[in-house]
């Protein structure tokens, strides 16, 4: 499986993905009518899902991936966190938009490995593999607070 690009999913992401699938059918989307689910896969295999949470004031909206990834941190796992699959939208595999780039980045600092974002279309059909230093290059990050970690360890 190659950093990026298009890929024959292997079992544990196809799983993923059905999971990421299924939450979207929990997309709270009424305004923009464009559902999307998220899964956030741990160490030790658990998942945890989200699903996009839009508000009447539409720039209090969440992102799926967001909302997946806070309910991992509210789990305390945001520190075990390998992997993440994000489906929904149309018909083109479903991209992290800015503000959920910049929180999979943290999420990545935190868990201090690399986590694989798994981009898919709405079948789960087409799946293309991303990380975050492709997404977010430059990213702004604890360094740039002159933090070395803020993994909670290191506290
Ligand atoms: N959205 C997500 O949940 N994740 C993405 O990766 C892209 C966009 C949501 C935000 C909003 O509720 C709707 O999709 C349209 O932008």
């Amino acid at each position: 499986m190659g950093r990026s690009g298009a890929m024959s999913a292997d079992e544990g992401i196809k799983e993923l993905v059905e999971a990421a699938r299924v939450a979207v059918g929990n997309a709270y989307a009424p305004y923009s009518r464009f559902a999307v689910g998220a899964a956030v896969r741990l160490t030790d295999g658990a998942v945890i899902v989200g699903a996009n949470f839009e508000n009447a004031s539409y720039g209090l909206s969440l992102c799926a991936e967001t909302v997946a990834l806070a309910a991992a941190n509210a789990q305390g796992r945001l520190a075990d966190v390998e992997a993440i699959a994000v489906v929904g939208g149309q018909a083109a595999p479903v991209t992290p938009c800015g503000r959920c780039r910049q929180i999979l980045s943290e999420a990545e600092q935190v868990a201090g490995r690399p986590i694989g974002i798994y981009c898919a279309s709405p079948s789960g059909d087409s799946v293309v593999k991303h990380s975050v230093a492709e997404l977010l290059p430059f990213a702004f990050g604890p360094s740039d607070l002159g933090l070395t970690s803020s993994r909670k360890s290191q506290e």
